[in-house]
């Protein structure tokens, strides 16, 4: 049997008998379904843009409108995208596991549209607005390219509900996570580089609590000498074999292709 497939069999195995279980998923989850990741050469939105001029309150105060277009362009990305093999299988997973967590430092809510619903999302989502004076979060009706539209209590404009680069990540996400990772004794680490903080902190708590830490990506990252298993391959291919060979009786579990 090939090393990954012996591999494979492995963490089926330590999956199909985890007592807890974490998935904590990054951009790469969402590279199959054409959402462009961040840091990959060439197609990673930050070869492209600079995420200073875009991504930064800051940025937003200097120019809200080129920052409001950039995520409207954004928006439609995510609303042309469908939830690709790995966000089903997950979605499946969560239905066989009761304690089972889903951590994202994704805002494209693909993970809830294959229907995972126990998702705690780090990074606050492209669906919602935000007032960018006093955070009241707005249900998004309107966001086309423009001006952005301004707060109804307030005046101020509204921004996408997302973390920006310098800002606090949501307090009671941050606290679901890390509370989740040191209880865990399985943690599923899938499509991050790894590089961005208190979401890269994650694994390494969970490891610390002798959890395994099994890394799913199609590259190495920081995190892969320390990861108990490291699966190398696309997680559209290697999350949809893992559950199916972790519980072969429910192969058709909503894993769709
Ligand atoms: P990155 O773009 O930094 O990393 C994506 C990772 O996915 C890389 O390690 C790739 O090797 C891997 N990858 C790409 N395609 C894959 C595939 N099909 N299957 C499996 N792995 C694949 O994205 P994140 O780690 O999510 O933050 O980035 C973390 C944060 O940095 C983002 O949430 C964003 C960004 O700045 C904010 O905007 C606050």
């Amino acid at each position: 049997m090939p090393e990954l497939q012996e591999k494979l069999a492995t963490v089926a195995t330590i999956l199909r008998h985890a007592r807890e279980i974490v998935v904590l998923t990054g951009a790469g989850v969402s590279a199959e379904s054409g959402v462009p990741t961040f840091r990959d050469a060439m197609t990673g939105l930050w070869s492209r843009y600079d995420p200073m001029q875009l991504a930064t309150p800051e940025a937003f105060e200097r120019n809200p409108e080129l920052v409001w277009n950039w995520y409207a362009w954004r928006r439609g990305l995510v609303a042309q995208a469908e939830p690709n093999p790995a966000h089903h299988a997950l979605a499946a997973l969560e239905t066989r596991h009761p304690a089972f967590t889903l951590v994202t430092q994704n805002v494209d809510r693909l993970h809830q549209r294959a229907g995972s619903t126990q998702v705690v999302e780090l990074h606050g989502n492209l669906e919602e607005n935000r007032c960018s004076r006093e955070n009241r979060v707005v249900p998004t009706d309107r966001t086309p390219a423009g001006t952005p539209p301004l707060c109804q209590h307030c005046g101020s404009p509204l921004r996408p509900n997302v973390v920006w680069f310098g800002e606090p990540l949501p307090a009671k996400a941050l606290e679901r996570a890390f509370l989740a990772a040191r209880r865990c004794d399985l943690l599923l680490c899938i499509g991050t580089s790894s590089l961005v903080y208190p979401a890269a902190a994650l694994p390494t708590e969970a490891l610390g609590q002798g959890a395994t830490v099994v890394e799913i990506n199609a590259d190495t990252t920081p995190l892969t000498p320390h990861a108990s298993y490291h699966l190398q391959d696309k997680a559209g291919e290697l999350v949809p074999q893992l559950v199916t060979l972790a519980y072969p009786e429910t192969s058709d579990a909503g894993i769709r292709s």
